[in-house]
């Protein structure tokens, strides 16, 4: 499966909201994170072998911020030597977007990568419309492999946030009468800029959190707010399960740091 790791890895992004300007609130630069995730990828020895990300390449209006996001996107897959798959977001531009690699000919797309199926659907509209929702059925009607992973920026399910319950898939019925009793191993979406994980129809959906700026829980019921604590995610696939862990971008300072003793039976570590 995996090249180091016996697993399959996939860098899951989401959210960069890039400009043209490239700065988002004069202060965040979509495209120099995303090389950032790059960099702690290598500095940390993770070998994925796919990155998806989950839409919102672009803030809304900013078409000529794609030119960038490609060239970022394919300077990632070169350093990772794995592919960068992008899906388009509610603020994503359909015409604009096909300057992005593997866009060319269309946003839905299904990849096999080590056995694993990758599909790209197009929720830019706030669902998935009827077209796709026939192709991902005659589509899941083989079986991959080691199954297959679904990525799309709207999740089949609203957010805990109060202002963001409204948010999820509007058709999510629909998808998932498609997905279920499929190999689908995993849903990927975006959109809610903060991390969740969930099980619909025992599926497991884990909603990526946001390079552009995380969603905190306690701007109040009618507000929404947004703080510069840029994160992603490993999502990982066994042989028998799967798994996310957010990783969070920006480095705080480190209250320890100390060698981790190894022993042949056991690791110990103080915690
Ligand atoms: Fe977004």
């Amino acid at each position: 499966m995996s090249r180091d790791t016996g697993r399959f890895t996939v860098l899951h992004v989401s959210d960069l909201h890039a400009t043209e300007s490239g700065l988002l609130y004069d202060a965040v630069d979509g495209v120099g994170r995303l090389e950032r995730v790059g960099d702690y990828a290598l500095a940390t020895g993770i070998t994925p072998e796919a990155v998806v990300v989950t839409g919102d390449l672009i803030e809304r209006g900013n078409p000529g911020a794609y030119a960038a996001v490609a060239a970022a996107c394919a300077r990632l897959e070169d350093r990772l030597a794995a592919p960068v798959l992008t899906v388009l977001g509610n603020h994503d531009d359909a015409v604009a977007a096909r300057d992005l690699p593997r866009h060319a000919d269309g946003h839905v797309a299904a990849h096999l990568i080590d056995g694993v199926r990758i599909v790209r659907l197009d929720s830019r509209a706030g669902s998935v419309d009827a077209e796709q929702l026939a192709w991902l059925q005659r589509e899941l009607a083989e079986p991959a492999e080691r199954g297959t992973i679904v990525a799309l920026h709207h999740a089949p399910l609203g957010s805990p946030l109060p202002t963001l319950r409204r948010q999820g898939l509007r058709n999510a019925e629909a998808l998932l009468d498609v997905l279920d009793g499929t190999d689908v191993r995993a849903i990927l979406a975006g959109h809610f800029h903060h991390s969740l994980a969930a099980s619909m129809r025992r599926i497991p959906v884990f909603v990526g959190p946001s390079l552009a700026y995380h969603q905190v829980m306690n701007a109040g019921p009618d507000a929404v707010a947004g703080h510069d604590s840029p994160m992603f995610s490993l999502v990982q696939l066994t042989s028998d399960g799967v798994s996310a862990s957010a990783i969070a971008l920006h480095s705080p300072e480190p209250l320890f740091t100390q060698p981790i003793t190894r022993t042949a039976q056991k690791v110990t570590h103080v915690s």
